[in-house]
C-alpha cells in the first residue's frame, strides 16, 4: 500500500489526514505541513526507535538482564549528580533546560571537565557560539582537559559524522534548538526539526551507548520551545531556574527515568562561572533581617533535603480601587486563599490592604507546608510586630483556618536546629507523644491559636 501523507501542525503537534489553513487545535494560521511517511517510520512519521544496532532486541529473563549502576559517570558537580540521581548513565538523554542566560552553557560546560577526565572524550557542539568563543568562556571557567572537543556546527548530519571518528562518550548539544537535520525542510527550532533531531540522537544515545546533553531554552511562559515534544523522548529533564540577576540558581529534576524527581542542587553565579552552595539554607537566610515584622522562616523540604527559607510579607493600606496582591516565588492562589482566611478565621481586616509576598533570595517555595509561615508573616506585617528570629513555622493552613500535618516534621525541624534555630510551630497532628525534638516545638492547631502565640 502506498503511505499516506500526514499533516502536522508545527506549533501544537496536531495531526490530521487533509491540509488545513488554520490548525483545527491551537488555532495558528500557515502552521500544517504536509510529512510524507518513509521506509523505516511507524505511524504518525515518527521514527521507530530502534532497540540496538538496527538488530531487534530478544526477549530477555528480568533477573538476567544486567542494571548497569555501577557505569554511571560522575559530573565532578555533587549538586548535579545528586539531581541526575547519582552521576550520568551512559546511552541516557538529558534535556538542561531553562530561560537564556540563566547558565546552563556554564554547567554543561563545567560538567564537561570533569567527565573527559573521568569517561574519555566530551563532543561539546555548539550552534550558538564560536569554537574561540566557547574556549574563552573555558579559560574563565578554568575548564581544560584534553579529551574535551569543540565543534561549532549545526547540522546534524555533519554532527554525526565526527562522532565516528572522535567516538565520544558524551555528548553535549547547546542548543537542541540550533540544530536541524538537513533532509527536513522547516526550519532550526521548529517543532518538527526539534522533535526529529531529538529522535535522531535519542537512536544514537541508545546504539552507542552515549550519553547525551541536550540544552534547551525555553519560552517565557515556561514550556520549551518546541511544545514540551522533548520532554516525552529524553530521559531526563533537568530545569535551571532562578532569578537571572540573582546570584542563587536551582537546578530541579522534573522527569528522570534513573533517579528521584524531588532533587535540587543549587548554584551560585560567580565571575569564575557556577559554585556550588553546599548549605543552601545558610545562603538563603545570609541577608536575613533581624527583629523586623513581615519576615518568617519556613524549613520547606525538596525532595529529601530540607531547605530553610525566608517568606517576606508587606501589608499596607490600598489607596487606589482594588487592594493589590503581589507575589514572589509562591503560589499566588495560595496566597490570595491565606489572606482571606486570615480576614475570615483570624480577624484580621485585610481588604484594603495592598499585600506583597516574596521568598527571599529569588527562591521558590510552592509546597502547602509553608501556608503557616506566609499567614504569620502577614500577619506580623499588619499588626508590625515581629515574629522572635529564632522561630521557624511549618504547617498547611485549611480553608476552616486549621493547622494540618505536614511531611518529613523531623528532617525540617533537624535543619533548622543545624542553622541556630530554637524553637519551631508546628501542626500539633505532626508531633508524636513523647518525640524528642532538637528545638523547641509549639504544637498549633488552628491559624488563630499561631497568631496568638507568635505575633500578638
Ligand atoms: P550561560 O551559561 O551562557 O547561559 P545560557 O547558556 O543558559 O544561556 O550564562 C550566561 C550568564 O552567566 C551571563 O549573563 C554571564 C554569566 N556568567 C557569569 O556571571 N560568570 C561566568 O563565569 C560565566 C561563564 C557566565
Ligand atoms: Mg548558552
Amino acid at each position: 500500500m502506498r503511505p499516506t501523507s500526514i499533516y502536522r501542525c508545527q506549533a501544537c503537534g496536531f495531526q490530521a489526514g487533509k491540509w488545513y489553513g488554520r490548525c483545527p487545535d491551537c488555532g495558528e494560521f500557515s502552521t500544517i505541513v504536509e510529512e510524507r511517511p518513509t521506509a523505516g517510520r511507524g505511524p504518525g512519521g515518527a521514527r521507530r526507535p530502534a532497540p540496538g544496532r538496527g538488530e531487534s532486541a530478544a526477549p530477555l529473563r528480568l533477573t538476567a538482564v544486567a542494571a548497569g549502576d555501577a557505569t554511571r559517570v560522575k559530573t565532578g558537580i555533587v549538586e548535579l549528580d545528586r539531581v541526575l540521581g547519582g552521576g550520568v548513565v551512559p546511552g541516557s538523554l538529558v534535556l538542561v533546560g531553562g530561560d537564556p542566560g540563566i547558565g546552563k552553557s556554564t554547567l554543561i560546560l563545567q560538567a564537561s571537565q570533569a567527565l573527559a577526565r573521568a569517561a574519555g572524550p566530551v563532543l561539546y557542539v555548539s550552534g550558538e557560539e564560536s569554537a574561540a568563543q566557547v574556549k574563552l568562556r573555558a579559560d574563565r571557567l578554568g575548564v581544560d582537559a584534553a579529551e574535551l572537543f569543540v565543534l561549532a556546527e549545526t547540522q546534524l548530519e555533519a554532527i554525526e559524522a565526527h562522532l565516528a571518528t572522535i567516538q565520544p562518550r558524551i555528548l553535549v548539544v547547546d542548543s537542541i534548538q540550533t540544530v536541524y537535520r538537513g533532509e527536513l525542510e522547516s526550519s532550526p527550532g521548529s517543532v518538527g526539526q526539534v522533535r526529529e533531531c531529538g529522535a535522531r540522537l535519542m537512536l544514537l544515545a541508545k546504539s552507542r551507548g552515549l550519553a547525551v546533553f541536550l540544552v534547551g531554552h525555553v519560552t517565557k511562559e515556561g514550556a520549551l520551545a518546541g511544545p514540551r515534544v522533548l520532554e516525552h523522548l529524553v530521559d531526563t529533564v533537568l530545569y535551571f531556574e532562578g532569578e537571572r540577576h540573582a546570584t542563587y540558581r536551582v537546578l530541579r529534576a522534573v522527569k528522570n527515568r534513573f533517579g528521584s524527581t524531588n532533587e535540587i542542587g543549587v548554584f551560585e553565579m560567580s565571575d569564575r562561572g557556577l559554585r556550588e552552595v553546599a548549605n543552601p539554607s545558610a545562603a538563603f537566610l545570609a541577608e536575613r533581617p533581624r527583629g523586623a515584622s513581615g519576615s518568617v522562616i519556613v524549613a520547606a523540604l525538596e525532595g529529601t533535603r530540607p531547605l530553610l527559607l525566608e517568606v517576606q510579607a508587606l501589608v499596607t493600606t490600598a489607596h487606589f480601587g482594588t487592594p493589590r496582591r503581589t507575589v514572589l516565588g509562591a503560589d499566588y492562589n495560595r496566597v490570595c486563599l491565606l489572606l482571606a482566611i486570615l480576614e475570615k478565621r483570624a480577624g484580621l481586616p485585610l481588604q484594603n490592604q495592598d499585600v506583597f509576598v516574596n521568598v527571599a533570595g529569588g527562591a521558590r517555595c510552592h509546597e502547602p507546608a509553608a501556608d503557616l509561615a506566609i499567614a504569620l508573616a502577614s500577619a506580623s506585617s499588619f499588626v508590625e510586630r515581629p515574629v522572635a528570629p529564632d522561630v521557624v513555622a511549618l504547617g498547611e493552613v485549611g480553608l476552616t483556618g486549621e493547622v494540618r500535618a505536614v511531611s518529613g516534621l523531623e528532617t525540617r525541624v533537624r535543619e533548622a536546629a543545624a542553622l541556630g534555630f530554637v524553637q519551631a510551630v508546628v501542626p500539633r497532628s505532626s508531633l508524636v507523644p513523647g518525640g524528642a525534638y532538637p528545638v523547641a516545638v509549639t504544637g498549633v492547631a488552628t491559624l488563630d491559636e499561631a497568631i496568638t502565640l507568635f505575633v500578638r
